[in-house]
């Protein structure tokens, strides 16, 4: 297995101190839980997503994107069933009033043997009991006896106390895309199987977010639904499971570093449903998940709102209501297993240890820095900037030694900086520096740009 040098200390703190990510809410003393991406982390997240809609939506003739509203009509969460059935066990400890989910006390308890995800509420009950199971905020076993807590943030909409209604922020962003089924089918004149996409925030009232931004309250998720004829929805869910992991292998992380889990408790309306897990610094831990849904979810919103989503083979005159190959993966959640994956520390030939950030070139933040080798290189170095900012985002520096300027980028995983020195004043080349190898080769200005470009394509 390729040796992982990261931990969540030295990511976490490599964001904050790069640009990347800062907690939220900083000067009023944070706000648990949430996070804001800084002018590298923001360049970053942005660039996981286009390569994510590049892969799923502009290379595939069939697929179609959708920007839903975050704020839907309440009816739509009795239909997918969130009003009813989207909660996790919570417990609360009656000594130091922390709250906990009662199928993570099982799981440290039983050190990953028993899968509390298997458990009905009175089995889990009965687990704790039998093992007393104490509170790991203060070791006492004083439990208030478990009750579901439904995840969903409520919010009200209307100008006046009495006349608001109850509204929810969403949860996923599945629902946006089921809900235009139609909508899409008909102005795209898309035939079955086609595909939906979305990214988009959602919003969690998790009952133990963290980790940094592996679990937090918001976060966006990247979604694609898969509309299909049921009898195919076994091939396409074994496709979209290959599908989800190329994906990640082509983003640069590590195979032995992956791993396909298989649900064993699924949802009333799955068929089939798996995550691909990623080894982060606190363990093995779902990554994204692959769910086989049926036909529940369009045959719920026939039922909910009364519009037939019968839909009609035009070779066969067929009708029926299509199933659905869900494919779901948080952008947090991937940003922070491609920051995991990309840390590294190596020592140089002086001794000294360098931190550099092995990014995919297509996710790095910036794709070049500028850097003039003294400041009365500025305006040439400009120029350059001028010019290769055309086509994408560059970094400028001219503060400090040429080697900790170096240092930098390799933090934030710049994958060339180039230099700006005398010779360029006589002949117009440049140095340019490869972040992996270090090693610099002379080029053209002129030739600069078709050179990066080739580079940080993503295929
Ligand atoms: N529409 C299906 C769905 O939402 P999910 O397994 O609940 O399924 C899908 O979420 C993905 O969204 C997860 O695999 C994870 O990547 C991401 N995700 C879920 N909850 C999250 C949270 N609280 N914080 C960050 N990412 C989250």
């Amino acid at each position: 297995m390729k040796e992982i040098k990261a931990t969540m200390d030295k990511v976490v703190n490599l964001c904050k101190t790069r640009g990347l990510i800062y907690p939220g809410s900083d000067i009023y003393g944070g706000m648990g839980n949430t996070w804001d991406y800084g002018p590298v982390g923001v360049e970053f997240k942005n660039n996981i997503k286009r390569t994510w809609w590049k892969r799923f939506v502009q290379e595939n003739p069939n697929s179609y994107g959708v920007d839903a509203a975050i704020l839907m009509n309440s009816r739509v969460w009795d239909a997918s069933g969130h009003t009813s059935s989207f909660s996790d066990p919570k417990m609360d400890c009656k000594n130091c009033k922390t709250r906990h989910r009662a199928d993570n006390l099982i799981e440290s308890n039983s050190k990953g043997k028993v899968n509390a995800d298997a458990l009905s509420t009175e089995e889990m009950q009965t687990y704790i009991e039998e093992h007393k199971v104490a509170c790991p905020h203060c070791g006492k076993f004083d439990w208030t006896p478990i009750r579901q807590f439904n995840l969903m943030f409520e919010t009200s909409r209307g100008v006046t106390d009495e006349g608001t209604n109850k509204i929810y922020l969403r949860p996923e962003t599945a629902q946006g895309e089921f809900v235009n089924f139609l909508n899409v089918q008909r102005t795209t004149r898309a035939k079955v199987p086609f595909g939906i996409a979305q990214i988009g925030k959602a919003f969690r009232n998790e009952i133990t977010p963290g980790n940094f931004i592996f679990r937090t309250i918001e976060f966006e998720q990247m979604e694609h639904q898969w509309f299909c004829k049921a009898g195919e929805d076994e091939k396409y869910y074994n496709e979209f499971k290959e599908k989800a992991l190329k994906y990640v292998l082509d983003l640069g992380i590590d195979e032995s570093h992956l791993r396909f889990h298989d649900h064993d408790k699924l949802a009333h309306y799955a068929r089939a449903a798996c995550d691909i897990q990623y080894l982060f610094p606190m363990g093995w831990n779902e990554l994204n998940g692959i769910h086989n849904r049926s036909d529940y979810d369009l045959s719920r919103h026939q039922e909910f709102s009364g519009k037939s989503m019968l839909y009609t083979d035009p070779f066969t005159n067929e009708k029926f209501v299509p199933n659905v190959i869900e494919y779901s993966i948080g952008a947090d959640r991937l940003t922070l297993a491609l920051l995991c994956e990309a840390y590294d520390e190596e020592t140089l030939e002086n001794g000294e240890t360098r931190v550099v950030m092995h990014f995919h070139p297509a996710i790095a933040p910036y794709k070049v820095a500028i850097l003039p080798l003294q400041k009365n290189l500025g305006d040439k170095a400009k120029e350059v900037f001028a010019l290769l900012s055309k086509e994408f985002m560059c970094d400028y520096d001219e503060a400090g030694s040429i080697g900790k300027r170096y240092r930098r980028q390799d933090e934030i995983g710049t994958p060339y900086c180039v230099t700006i020195d005398f010779e360029t004043l006589e002949n117009g080349t440049v140095t340019i520096r490869d972040r992996d190898s270090m090693e610099q080769i002379r080029i053209n200005i002129s030739d600069l740009a078709n050179y990066v470009n080739e580079k940080i394509k993503f295929n």
